[in-house]
C-alpha cells in the first residue's frame, strides 16, 4: 500500500523486518515509563506473535519513519477494546515514538493514520488507556485529536514501586454512535 507523508514523517505499514526496531522502542517504554503495565520487556517472537494477530485481525499496523531515511521512528497499531463481539466496533490504540524522537510530529502522523484506517473499516469508536494519570504528554497528545477524558481508574496497576492510574479516553470515529455500525448488526 502507499506511504503517506506529511511535515517529513512517512507512514506506511509495517513489515516483519521492522519488528527489531519495534522491539526496541517498545522495550524502552516498558523498562522506562508507564505508558505498558508489562514489566519485562517481550522478546522478538512475541511482538512477532501481536504484529500477526493484529494482521489476521485486519486490523492497521504502521511505522512511522523520517521521508529521507528509513529508520523507524515510531510505530501504532490498533487492537481490540475488549474481545467479546459486543465490543467488536471499538478499538483500543498504541502509539510509541522512540526515545529521542518526541515532538517531532511522529505520533501525530501516526494516529492521524491510524484513525483514518480505522474509520475506513467501519470502527466506530477508539479508546485510549493511558499509563499513570500524570502522563500529561500523552493526554495532551490525544486530546489533540479530539479525544475526551472518560475517566481514571485509580491506584489499578503497580509498577516502579508506586500505584498508577489507567486514565480513559475516547473519540469517536466517523459517525460514532449517531447510526447503527455498518453490518446492521
Ligand atoms: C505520546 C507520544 C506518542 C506522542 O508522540 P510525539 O511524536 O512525541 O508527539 P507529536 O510531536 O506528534 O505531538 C503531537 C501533539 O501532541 C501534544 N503533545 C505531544 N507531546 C507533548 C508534551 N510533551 N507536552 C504537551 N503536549 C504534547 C501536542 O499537542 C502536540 O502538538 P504540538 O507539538 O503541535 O503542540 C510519545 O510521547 C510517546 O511515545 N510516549 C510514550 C508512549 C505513550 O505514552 N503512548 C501513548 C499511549 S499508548
Amino acid at each position: 500500500m502507499a506511504e503517506t507523508a506529511q511535515n517529513g514523517v512517512a507512514v506506511r505499514p509495517a513489515r516483519p523486518e521492522d519488528l527489531p526496531r519495534i522491539r526496541e522502542i517498545y522495550a524502552h517504554h516498558v523498562v522506562h515509563g508507564l505508558a505498558s503495565f508489562e514489566e519485562t520487556a517481550p522478546d522478538l517472537a512475541e511482538i512477532t506473535r501481536r504484529f500477526e494477530a493484529t494482521q489476521a485481525r485486519g486490523m492497521p499496523y504502521l511505522v512511522a519513519h523520517a521521508t529521507a531515511k528509513q529508520d523507524v521512528l515510531g510505530y501504532a497499531y490498533a487492537g481490540p477494546y475488549r474481545t467479546r463481539p459486543a465490543y467488536r466496533f471499538t478499538v483500543e490504540n498504541s502509539v510509541y515514538v522512540a526515545p529521542g524522537s518526541e515532538r517531532r510530529g511522529i505520533g501525530r502522523v501516526l494516529l492521524a493514520e491510524l484513525i483514518e484506517r480505522c474509520t475506513a473499516l467501519g470502527l466506530r469508536q477508539m479508546v485510549a488507556i493511558i499509563g499513570d494519570s500524570g502522563h500529561l504528554p500523552s493526554i495532551a497528545f490525544h486530546e489533540s485529536f479530539g479525544f475526551t477524558r472518560i475517566g481514571t481508574i485509580q491506584a489499578v496497576g503497580f509498577k516502579f514501586g508506586r500505584w498508577i492510574d489507567s486514565v480513559i479516553l475516547q473519540r469517536p470515529l466517523g459517525e460514532g454512535a449517531e447510526t447503527p455500525p455498518g453490518d446492521k448488526s
